[in-house]
């Protein structure tokens, strides 16, 4: 089974780069995934390809239309898709969900702009997916970092031994690395790992890891209280 992405947006062009680059675009090679960018102005019955209006009740800005998203999302939809709305208001984005999502056979990601979309939408998705409590001005970033997210995960895409440690993994971070030059401007590369003993390496990494995992922790939690 090759998961199969198909992406739902206003401006396919953002995708170009994203999609012809480097571990990416190894994997599209590879048919290890397929992708699809779908301008959803395309589905739109107006003569006039229309995909947004105002708001009912007055208010800032246009609002995305049902018609051309529902008749997107018909058309595409088979028995096993996932459809996932990108919206700052969806449940904050995550490895755990990372890892979900590359298991699954077809996704189908719809990327916002403007105000929003028309609340009713929601009825044809199955989830609604932030990547995080700011807001962007439309959805493409936010599917990019989670196709790139969900693609390094598929098996065959990166060497499995880069997943084992990597940070995120059961919640905490990965260990620190280094590579040479063994000092650099005075700061030397921890004795331990030019040590070859490879015990005291592995003891090294685990201590490393659960401290950084606790100061990130912190880092977050300083910016809650700073909230209050
Ligand atoms: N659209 C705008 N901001 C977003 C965010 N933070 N996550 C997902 N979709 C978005």
């Amino acid at each position: 089974m090759v998961p199969k992405i198909d992406i739902l947006t206003l401006f396919p062009e953002m995708f170009e780069g994203f999609l012809n680059t480097s571990i990416i675009k190894r994997a599209l090679d590879n048919k290890l995934v397929e992708i699809n960018i779908h301008n959803f102005r395309e589905y739109s019955l107006d003569k006039h390809k229309k995909v947004d209006d105002y708001p009912y009740g007055g208010g800032a800005g246009m609002v995305l239309m049902c018609e051309p998203i529902f008749n997107a999302i018909e058309t595409l939809r088979r028995d096993n898709t996932k459809v996932i709305m990108l919206t700052p208001s969806g449940k904050t984005f995550n490895q755990k969900m990372a890892l979900e999502f590359s298991k699954l056979e077809h996704i189908i990601l719809l990327c916002g702009h403007y105000e929003g979309f028309d609340e009713r939408i929601k009825t044809i998705v199955d989830m609604e997916v932030s990547i995080g409590d700011y807001v962007l001005t439309g959805g493409e970033i936010p599917a990019m970092a989670i196709v790139d997210s969900l693609t390094r995960l598929i098996p065959g895409v990166i060497s499995s031994e880069s997943l084992v440690n990597e940070s995120w993994n059961d919640n905490i971070v990965d260990y620190p690395n280094y590579t040479r030059p063994e000092e650099f401007r005075g700061m030397k590369v921890p004795e331990v790992l030019l040590s070859g003993h490879h015990k005291n390496i592995s003891e090294f990494r685990d201590f490393e890891r659960k401290r950084l995992t606790e100061k990130s922790n912190m880092m977050n939690l300083e910016e809650v209280d700073n909230e209050k």
